[in-house]
């Protein structure tokens, strides 16, 4: 029978983690698939020789000669970045290859090129690493939930914030200490600026929208804020609120429009996203037929993300064999479906919200600012204020009921301009339980 054989562009932590797998579980994917899936050819600039097992296979610093070997089946991406991926990904599908990806900033900004182009070519394209590493998110959104309106995707969706977060939380441990510790143990973006300021996050949210509603979302649809203004003070009162900070991912389908932002979240205790720490991502799905859905596993690493791009190589590979390329449409919907989104303006949101707010300690300061407050019609629920001097000033906190994000803005914008306030007013979005 055929061999179903990958060449693979990038010889990194990913690249040797599929390499391995592919080793690995020889065996077992030959009982399963019926042949043997076996890595024929590496190309990798910085790459000399293979370890030995993989004496067998041929080494090129020239990815153009995996698209040119007859040979090849499959060619898998894993060199990150937009280019030269993206122009890799594109000749390799010009080339009659099918595609394999882990690269989620590719296809947050050139997805539509290069599923088009997929289409053009008879091709497929498989990117279930590209969110929550070994979770295999992609596949059950693509088909276990192909029968439902999706309403809402929320999820934890980087493992290197949520390590942060999770640090910082539970050990007190200062932010640029444990981001360090996430560098270190390989989970963290070559720039991490990327995991920190949630634009990891806005990639991967961006995918799964695409594909939970037939809409082409991109990068720029997502309103992506960091962790980066988080300190340990606001971690400290979100405790005491009986919460705690995460980075979430949140898409609410309003059916004309859908919501699609990524920020730091008060996450009430009882809610499951709270209890999801250290390097793990959780994904949640709300469809109208199957109710609530939650996966969750480990989003980054050398394997777990290996697991994931092996099973896209397997799912083409059985394809193949089958004569059934693209039975399932790359983005669940077929091509001629997908449209483009209408996004929630932020403006148009409506939460409850923890404001801290240094101020000077003075007679008339909460007044002035509840006063700011309620000229907006944001209603307070509780207020503290900790005598934790910042040279005169302190830090005053307040949760609102559920208000409109509008009205907040133009009170921060209020409130921040008052002489009495000397910093910049930190606001979180809460997450209610029944979310
Ligand atoms: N830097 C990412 C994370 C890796 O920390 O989750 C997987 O996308």
């Amino acid at each position: 029978m055929k061999q179903i054989q990958v060449g693979i562009i990038g010889f990194g932590t990913v690249g040797s983690g599929l390499a391995q797998t592919l080793y690995e579980q020889k065996d077992r994917l030959r009982r399963k698939v019926g042949t043997d899936v076996i890595l024929t050819q590496v190309a990798d600039i910085m790459t000399d020789s293979l370890p030995e097992q993989f004496s067998g296979v041929k080494l090129t610093k020239d990815a153009k000669d995996l698209f040119t070997n007859p040979d090849i089946d499959i060619v898998v991406e894993l060199i990150g970045g937009m280019e030269p991926a993206r122009t890799f990904m594109l000749e390799a599908i010009k080339h009659g290859k099918h595609v394999v990806t882990a690269n989620k900033a590719l296809l947050s900004v050139h997805g539509r090129e290069i599923f088009e182009a997929a289409v053009a070519n008879n091709v497929e394209v498989g990117f279930e690493a590209s969110v929550g590493g070994g979770i295999p998110v992609i596949k059950s959104l693509k088909e276990g939930l192909v029968a439902n309106r999706i309403n809402s995707i929320m999820g934890i969706m980087n493992g290197t914030a949520n390590y942060i977060l999770t640090r910082m939380t539970d050990h007190g441990v200062p932010f640029n200490e444990v981001l360090k510790d996430a560098q270190e143990l390989g989970f963290a973006e070559a720039d991490p600026t990327y995991d920190v300021e949630g634009i990891d996050t806005a990639h991967k949210l961006a995918i799964l929208m695409t594909i939970a509603y037939g809409k082409h979302v991109h990068l720029d649809d997502i309103n992506t804020e960091g962790i980066t203004n988080i300190k340990p003070i606001d971690i400290d009162f979100a405790k005491e609120f009986g919460c705690r900070i995460k980075l979430l991912a949140i898409s609410r389908n309003h059916g004309e429009h859908v919501e699609a932002r990524v920020h730091p979240t008060m996450v009430p205790d009882s809610h499951m996203l709270a209890s999801i720490n250290g390097a793990y991502n959780a994904i949640h799905f709300n469809g109208d037929t199957v109710g609530n859905v939650l996966f969750y596993g480990l989003g980054a690493g050398m394997m777990p993300t290996g697991s994931a791009v092996a099973a896209d190589v397997v799912d083409i590979g059985r394809n193949i064999l089958c004569n059934s390329v693209n039975r399932v449409p790359a983005l669940s919907y077929l091509p001629e479906n997908i449209g483009t989104p209408k996004i929630t303006d932020m403006s148009e949101l409506t939460c409850p919200y923890y404001f801290r707010i240094t101020a000077l300690d003075k007679p008339g300061v909460l007044a002035t600012i509840a006063g700011i407050f309620s000229k907006h019609d944001i209603s307070i629920k509780s207020v503290i204020q900790k005598s934790r001097h910042e040279h005169d000033a302190v830090s005053i906190v307040f949760l609102s009921h559920v208000a409109n994000e509008a009205a907040v803005q133009e009170s921060i914008a209020e409130i921040d301009s008052l002489e009495m306030c000397t910093k910049p007013t930190v606001k979180i979005r809460i997450l209610t339980e029944d979310e």
